[in-house]
């Protein structure tokens, strides 16, 4: 299986429950290393920015409030199959049809505060990880 890199966004609803460390132990449980990451405190346009595909969508401007209500923790994790392995691990989009011990199924409230993003394709995970991180601020296990 190919090692992969994908952006993971602990979102604000999670960073004010302090679960931070909890959701990242869940990914290094899994085998995935934290290659890159900071808090951030997001501006309109940042946010706008990263969620530019659902700029039509009728919850785009609650999704935008929501990402800027407070910080964030940005991070890349590597690791083998990640992409899918972190998507596994965040559980469904709405946390009331997320599995049983996943993240969302126990650190979220709803499905517009719902503690985690993580990149959906190889490609996306790409265009997201040169979003917010420089390929020198980007490590290696
Ligand atoms: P989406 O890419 O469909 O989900 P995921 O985060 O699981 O990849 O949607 C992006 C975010 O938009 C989602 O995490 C929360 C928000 N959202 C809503 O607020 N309401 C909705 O009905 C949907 C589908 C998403």
């Amino acid at each position: 299986m190919a090692v992969e890199r994908t952006l993971s966004i602990i979102k604000p609803d999670a960073v004010a429950k302090n679960v931070i460390g909890k959701i990242i132990t869940r990914f290094e449980d899994a085998g995935l290393a934290i290659v890159a990451g900071r808090m951030m405190q997001l501006s309109r346009e940042q946010a706008e920015g990263f969620y530019a595909v659902h700029r039509e969508r009728p919850f785009f401007g609650e999704l935008v409030s929501f990402m800027i209500s407070g910080p964030v923790f940005v991070q890349v994790l590597e690791g083998e199959n990640a992409i899918l392995k972190n998507r596994d691990l965040m559980g469904a989009t709405d946390p009331k049809k997320a599995a049983p011990g996943t993240i969302r199924a126990d650190f979220a409230d709803s499905i517009d505060a719902n503690a985690v993003h993580g990149s959906d394709s190889a490609e996306n995970a790409a265009i997201e990880i040169a979003y917010f991180f420089k390929p020198e601020e980007v490590t290696s296990r």
